[in-house]
C-alpha cells in the first residue's frame, strides 16, 4: 500500500510541531507558545548537538565518529528550522524579554531563508569530513573557541543578522 511519505511527513510534522497538544488545537497554538518551542528547539536540539562538536574543536574531546553523527543530527534538524518561525512571532509583536528573534526574518525573508540554506549546507559539508577522517578540516570548521557564533557551520551568521541581543528584568 502507498500512503507514501507525505502522510508519514505530515504525521512527523504534526508531532514534532505540536509536541502533546492535541491536533484540533494546532492552529490555537499561541504565539508564545511558538516561541518557548523555538527557543527549546535552539537551546536543547541545536545547541545539544552544538556541544558534542565544540567539545571536539576545542578540546578534542570525542570522535570524528561523534561529530559525524552530531551535524548529520544538525542537517536534519535544519529541515525543522522554517517551521518555528511562522510570520511575525518575533519582536515588535512580542516583548522583548520573551525573544530575540528581529522582524528582519519576516521583512528580509529571502536572507533568513538563505541563512537557513547556508546552515543545512554547510553541517552538510561536515558530515562529509567527518566521515572522510579529515580532522584538520572538521575542527577548522567547527573551530576552537567553544562558540557556535564563531563556528564555520552558520549559527552565527543567522545570529548576527536575525537574533537581536538578550533583555533582562
Ligand atoms: C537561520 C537562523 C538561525 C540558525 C541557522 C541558528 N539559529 Fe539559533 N536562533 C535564531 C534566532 C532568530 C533566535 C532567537 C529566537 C527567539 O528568541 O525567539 C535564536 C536563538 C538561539 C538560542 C537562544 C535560545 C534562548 O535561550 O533564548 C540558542 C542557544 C541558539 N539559537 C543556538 C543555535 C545554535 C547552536 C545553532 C547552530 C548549531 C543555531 N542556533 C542556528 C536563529 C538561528
Amino acid at each position: 500500500m502507498r500512503v507514501g511519505r507525505n502522510f508519514r511527513n505530515l504525521v512527523v510534522a504534526l508531532v514534532a510541531g505540536v509536541g502533546a497538544l492535541p491536533v484540533g488545537q494546532l492552529y490555537a497554538a499561541s504565539g508564545e507558545d511558538v516561541i518557548k518551542s523555538r527557543v527549546t528547539y535552539m537551546r536543547d536540539e541545536l545547541q545539544g548537538q552544538w556541544k558534542v562538536l565544540a567539545a571536539f574543536g576545542k578540546a578534542g574531546t570525542g570522535s570524528l565518529a561523534e561529530v559525524e553523527k552530531s551535524a548529520a543530527t544538525l542537517v536534519e534538524l535544519s529541515k525543522k528550522l522554517p517551521g518555528h518561525f511562522p510570520k511575525d512571532t518575533g519582536r515588535g509583536n512580542f516583548p522583548d524579554k520573551l525573544t530575540t528573534a528581529l522582524p528582519a526574518i519576516w521583512t528580509d525573508a529571502a536572507e533568513f531563508q538563505k541563512a537557513t540554506q547556508n546552515f543545512a549546507t554547510e553541517t552538510a559539508k561536515l558530515v562529509t569530513l567527518a566521515k572522510a577522517g579529515n580532522k584538520d578540516a572538521v575542527v577548522d570548521m567547527i573551530g576552537n573557541t567553544g562558540s557556535y557564533n564563531r563556528t564555520k557551520i552558520g549559527c552565527g551568521e543567522c545570529h548576527q543578522k536575525f537574533r537581536g541581543p538578550t533583555v533582562r528584568d
